[in-house]
């Protein structure tokens, strides 16, 4: 995903992910592509581990594939008419070659189920985020000439035990999954239904993945989940208990996720730990206490915050207020002073009036975001907000509204982008400037894209930049 303030729309956030060739083992090859949230692109790094074990190889080049995979989003609509542009472009290779297995991974095909396959006939495989590790069974029935589904939504699969094959890697940032589903079930959203409930991932299996990371030479790992915050181990994989709920022995073994978050940053001050996404009713003091202690912990939370009207905000079911999100705020300014802070807004939901929108408007001056991603609502079939709400607003009013948020955003990137100018900061390098080969970029513990000439250093190294100029999106600079 991109930096600076951005309308992520999917034509942005899911543009395609190839993958780079893998070891070969057999002579079949997958073709993956990824749309959506970072943990679908994480997904499809356990995916491709679970074919290599059967001996599949992956390829960037389609022409070359015997099966095409893509990982699919239905956050929007939007998001999913882009997948189905892609399996025309797939169905025109098949009708090269009839062989061809084409499987639909992900959201889509949670939601969607053997629609896909049965009355659009588009795809030989449908599988949901739960089960993956069924695929290589599923291509082998496609091989026997049978369409092939599984979206069993599991109370336990957390994938825990699977090595992720790194792809498309620059060898230095990797993501890593800690929790899978939601069990929130904010009324405008999809992803309760399609990714099922909360689960969280035995700590051992994410440390021993993060030490491994260390170890081969990466330097940053970003722990993954709808809601980081509510991660939660009590000594057995499954279905979320909530902390009240756990019995003495639980309570006395559990572990949440600022306790999580100090066993990951104690395995290297130079592993540095990034987390995504935190919600703002279970974002803890106790862990902001933790961010503030350890600097290898990047001064950065994504935290959304959808609406600034409390009518909104409750018929979202978000589970807080605009006072409690601004006490959070508050919060993390005082405890982790330099934290730059992102969120994610929707313009238009339901019933929304002007005066909603103007307290969107005025929550974003008062937090002055360094970015956002901001979207129009889009209703989702069955989804409580479907159910219960009318999707009254007009699109040229939502796209108003939509273009007012964008432009503040707009200001405060800058804002926050100039004030940096003149200042130094660590840089960690992920890869070689888009603009030229004669320079470098990385981030700041910030997440502020810096790019700076790259005399001597490379990929992987934690340079010192002193930042000279900024765009509203990218600060520039020379190392010191
Ligand atoms: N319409 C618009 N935006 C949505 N999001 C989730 N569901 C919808 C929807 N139906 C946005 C929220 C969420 C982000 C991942 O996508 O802002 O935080
Ligand atoms: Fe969707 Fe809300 Fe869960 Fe985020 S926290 S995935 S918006 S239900």
């Amino acid at each position: 995903m991109e930096l600076g303030n951005k309308v992520i729309d999917e034509a942005v956030q899911g543009s395609a992910t190839l993958l780079a060739d893998t070891d070969k083992t057999n002579n079949k090859k997958v073709y993956i592509e990824s749309y959506g949230c970072q943990m679908n692109f994480s997904d499809s790094e356990i995916v491709a581990s679970i074919l290599a074990e059967s001996g599949y190889g992956t390829t960037n080049n389609l022409e070359e594939a015997d099966v095409v995979l893509v990982n699919t989003c239905s956050i929007r609509e939007k998001a999913e008419q882009t997948v189905r542009q892609r399996l025309t472009v797939f169905n025109k290779e098949k009708k090269k070659k009839p062989e061809l297995v084409i499987g639909v991974l992900g959201c889509m095909a949670e939601r969607l189920k053997s629609q896909l396959l049965e009355e659009e006939k588009i795809v030989d495989i449908v599988v949901g985020p739960d089960a993956y590790r069924d695929l290589p069974n599923l291509v082998a029935q496609v091989d026997e000439g049978k369409k092939a589904v599984n979206v069993i939504l599991s109370k336990e699969e957390t994938y825990g035990d699977i090595s992720p094959v790194r792809l498309l890697s620059n060898g230095v940032t990797a993501f890593i999954s800690i929790t899978r589903g939601c069990d929130n079930m904010c009324t405008f959203c999809v992803v309760p239904f399609t990714r099922g409930r909360e689960r969280s991932r035995n700590p051992e299996s994410i440390l021993k993945e993060a030490q491994d990371l260390f170890d081969r030479g990466y330097r940053e790992v970003t722990l993954l989940g709808q809601n980081v915050d509510s991660y939660l181990w009590y000594g057995t994989e499954g279905l979320k208990k909530y902390y009240e709920n756990l019995s003495e022995e639980e309570k006395a073994q559990s572990i949440n996720f600022a306790q999580l978050m100090e066993k990951v940053a104690q395995i290297s001050p130079k592993l540095r730990v990034r987390f995504s996404t935190s919600h703002p009713k279970d974002m803890t003091d106790e862990f902001l206490h933790v961010m503030a202690k350890y600097d290898n912990i990047c001064n950065y939370i994504h935290l959304p915050f959808q609406s600034g009207s409390n009518r909104i905000l409750e018929m979202m079911n978000r589970g807080y207020t605009r006072e409690w999100y601004m006490d959070r705020i508050d919060s993390i300014r005082k405890i982790v002073p330099d934290c730059s802070i992102s969120a994610d807004i929707i313009a238009g939901f339901c019933s929304e009036t002007e005066e909603d929108h103007q307290d969107t408007l005025s929550l974003m001056d008062y937090v002055k975001y360094d970015f956002s991603y901001m979207f129009n609502y889009s209703e989702r079939p069955n989804t409580q907000a479907q159910r219960k709400f009318k999707d009254d607003v007009p699109q040229e009013v939502k796209s108003r509204r939509l273009q007012e948020i964008i432009d503040k955003q707009s200001t405060h990137s800058l804002e926050r982008n100039q004030a940096y100018v003149g200042k130094t900061f660590e840089v960690l390098v992920e890869k070689k400037s888009k603009r030229s080969d004669n320079e470098l970029a990385g981030r700041t513990s910030q997440n502020t894209v810096v790019v700076f000439p790259k005399e001597n250093y490379k990929v992987g190294d934690y340079v010192t930049v002193y930042i000279e100029d900024c765009t509203g999106g990218t600060l520039l600079g020379r190392a010191i």
